[in-house]
């Protein structure tokens, strides 16, 4: 069995393109709130609820973090910067899982995941910090062996493998080539001990490739599911989802 992680940020962004002046995040005419959209997606079989509240606090909240965080029925992975601030929230806030993720140009390797390899330090430092605080962290990296192999060398029990190149590619000649490598990539992954999730660009389209990529553990699916919502409802857009993901 596949695990679905549902990112709701872009329910946060559809509030915030209303609300964002409003200086609460929920109540009165503040909607839609993304808290409720995470109760009813884990009602319709979501796995597990993730939230990325950026530097710039475009779209999830501190405050809906904090109300994911209390209700405690939810399994919330923290997608964070690798920064002091942010650790220090993700130390009180206690989620269940961190996933590092970089937010400035120059962390981002050429197809987009976390460079490791050049933050390495930085890296480390937030890893040991949630190692010993019994907070698992996933590293969303691409399917690059130097990346995967200094992933499993810091100690993180988890990578996201970077699955936008695929994505992209998928109407196009390169499609074949940015599949094999992530298949290689997981491949790799699990020889080195490390648990084997992916994201970014997955959708009920390449759904039906990507599943077969060896040793997954989890998905974390954000825009698709939430556009399809707006058509079938929440229920329907996960329920689908998780057939397809595991038929
Ligand atoms: N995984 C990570 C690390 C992400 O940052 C995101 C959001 O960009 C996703 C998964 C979900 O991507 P998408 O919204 O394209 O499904």
């Amino acid at each position: 069995m596949i695990l679905l992680g549902l990112n709701i940020d872009h329910c946060a962004t559809l509030r915030q393109a209303r609300y964002r002046q409003a200086g609460v995040s929920t109540g009165g005419n503040v909607e839609p709130d993304p808290v409720t959209l995470a109760f009813l997606s884990e009602k319709a079989g979501a796995d597990g609820i993730t939230v990325h509240l950026r530097e710039d606090r475009r779209h999830i909240q501190d405050e809906d973090v904090l109300r994911l965080g209390a209700a405690r029925t939810t399994r919330l992975n923290l997608e964070m910067a690798c920064t002091p601030a942010m650790t220090a929230f993700a130390l009180q806030l206690k989620p269940h899982s961190v996933c590092l993720v970089p937010e400035s140009r120059e962390e981002i390797t050429t197809e987009g995941g976390l460079d490791v390899v050049r933050h390495r330090d930085k890296v480390a430092r937030v890893t040991d910090a949630m190692n010993a605080a019994g907070i698992k962290t996933s590293l969303f990296i691409d399917p690059d062996p130097e990346q995967i192999a200094l992933s499993a060398e810091l100690h993180a029990p988890w990578v996201e493998l970077h699955t936008g190149a695929y994505a992209n590619a998928y109407f196009g000649p390169a499609r074949a080539a940015e599949f094999r490598r992530l298949c290689t990539g997981a491949e790799l992954a699990h020889a080195a001990g490390l648990v084997v999730n992916a994201g970014h660009g997955i959708n009920y389209t390449n759904i039906t490739e990507v599943r077969t990529i060896p040793h997954l553990h989890e998905l974390n699916i954000g825009h698709s599911i939430i556009s399809r919502a707006l058509f079938t409802g929440i229920a329907e857009a996960v329920g689908e989802m998780k057939r397809l993901m595991n038929p």
